[in-house]
């Protein structure tokens, strides 16, 4: 059976659930005209001024997703230069100001920053979103990183709160968190009539009652959220990478069910993850081929439309299709790129030589119709499926039998076959 590289303006899963959008590019360069005005939160998680390049660790294999040390380290993304300050300010901005056109009357944008350039970030949303809207300076505070001895260890992001007008959706009540102990040690303790146990302070000539089986509610410091450990399960090797439950907290409070929520910067798409966990829609936008391929991988399972460039690389791939009853059984047999590709990554040889179906990350089966390529079926490697299932099965339905494969480079390409099956 001979396979042929083909292209398809937008890929789509037609499963149940709110419906997100994932884009490979620049968000200013991508026609975001249909989000304008509907965009209910925005987390905006910019590369920092701090001119380091960011790595992503891709594991290879079943070998690598089974525990072992085999991998690959790519090119992430890179910090914008410490030296151009001005076209950093220039970048923000413009991003920003898009990210205000998105939002609904009612919306919120949450900035993350850290220590560099969150002086910058505070100023330029002030011009942006008018000093006030500015609702929160959230400080989220972590273990995870270095200590130092020759200033205070920096233990903390900041995450800048802004609505895009007076009427703002907010509703705190979404994210009850676990009484904090700092706050009733201090208070009086005391019993009611009922018998219901309650804290009291009196300041300013006015009493404070905290009953103890009431809800208590996040503050803009946030120490509970812990970063994740090195072994966290829902670590993707992709750096700058974070926990899901911190954009719970602000997706919870800030949207609606079936809200949009847009991640213009997504990286390994957290936002995105937490969105379509929380039943809100979502727009998720990347430059680096890298961060589409990890959250691509982390959607697999959920309604999605996708628009992304094919690679240029001439690789190779061999599949058979078998037609059944209902289905038709597609075997992906082998996959390869051209020899010299690893060894211009200077890759240490720990992960030595790749072969066969080791260089494929995640692959999909499904049907080309008009200009969409409907996913049917897809296996990724994870930690808990570190081996790719090599048949994916199909429905017999109108349309051409297509495969999408994403290698551990990131190269997206599409195949059909070029005979009638
Ligand atoms: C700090 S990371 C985001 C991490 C993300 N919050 C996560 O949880 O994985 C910043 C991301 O911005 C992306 N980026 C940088 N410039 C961009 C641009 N002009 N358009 C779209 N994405 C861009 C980078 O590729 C990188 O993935």
């Amino acid at each position: 059976m001979m396979w042929q590289r083909v292209s398809c303006d937008k890929e789509r899963v037609d499963v149940p659930g709110t419906k997100g959008t994932l884009m490979l590019g620049d968000a200013l360069n991508l026609d975001l005209s249909a989000y304008e005005g509907r965009v209910q939160c925005i987390y905006f998680d910019p590369p920092s001024i701090n001119g380091e390049r960011y790595r992503f660790r891709m594991r290879i294999g079943e070998v690598g997703w089974n525990g072992g040390k085999r991998h690959i380290d790519l090119p992430a993304f890179n910090g914008h230069a410490l030296s151009d300050k001005e076209g950093y300010i220039n970048f923000l901005t413009e991003h920003i100001q898009l990210a205000k056109r998105l939002l609904t009357p009612s919306g919120s944008f949450f900035l993350h920053a850290d220590w560099r350039f969150s002086a910058h970030a505070r100023i330029i949303c002030d011009k942006i979103f008018g000093e006030a809207q500015f609702r929160n300076e959230i400080i989220w505070s972590y273990q995870t990183g270095g200590i130092s001895k020759r200033y205070f260890s920096r233990k903390h992001d900041t995450i800048l709160f802004y609505a895009k007008t007076r009427n703002h959706y907010f509703d705190i009540t979404q994210v009850p968190t676990s009484k904090k102990s700092e706050r009733s040690n201090h208070l009086k303790r005391h019993v009611d009539p009922q018998g219901k146990s309650y804290r009291s302070i009196t300041t300013g000539g006015k009493t404070y009652i905290y009953y103890d089986d009431e809800p208590s509610y996040p503050d803009d410091v946030w120490t509970d959220l812990s970063q994740m450990q090195q072994k966290d399960p829902q670590r993707t090797g992709y750096a700058t990478q974070k926990p899901v439950i911190l954009m719970d907290r602000m997706i919870l409070c800030a949207t609606k069910s079936g809200d949009i929520v847009a991640d213009l910067m997504c990286g390994s798409g957290t936002t995105l993850v937490s969105a379509a966990q929380n039943n809100r829609q979502f727009l998720g936008v990347d430059i680096g081929r890298n961060a589409y391929s990890v959250t691509r991988k982390r959607l697999a399972d959920t309604a999605l439309t996708c628009f992304a460039s094919y690679s240029n690389q001439p690789m190779m791939m061999d599949a058979t299709v078998i037609p059944g009853i209902a289905y038709y059984d597609v075997m992906l047999n082998s996959y390869t790129l051209p020899a010299n590709i690893f060894e211009k990554l200077h890759q240490d040889k720990s992960s030595g030589k790749i072969i066969g179906l080791d260089a494929v990350d995640q692959w999909y089966a499904g049907l080309i119709n008009g200009e969409a390529f409907v996913v049917y079926a897809s296996s990724v490697r994870l930690k808990q499926t570190p081996k790719l299932d090599q048949k994916l099965s199909i429905p017999l339905l109108k349309g051409t039998i297509a495969i999408l494969i994403i290698d551990v480079l990131g190269n997206r390409s599409l195949w059909t076959a070029s005979n009638e099956i």
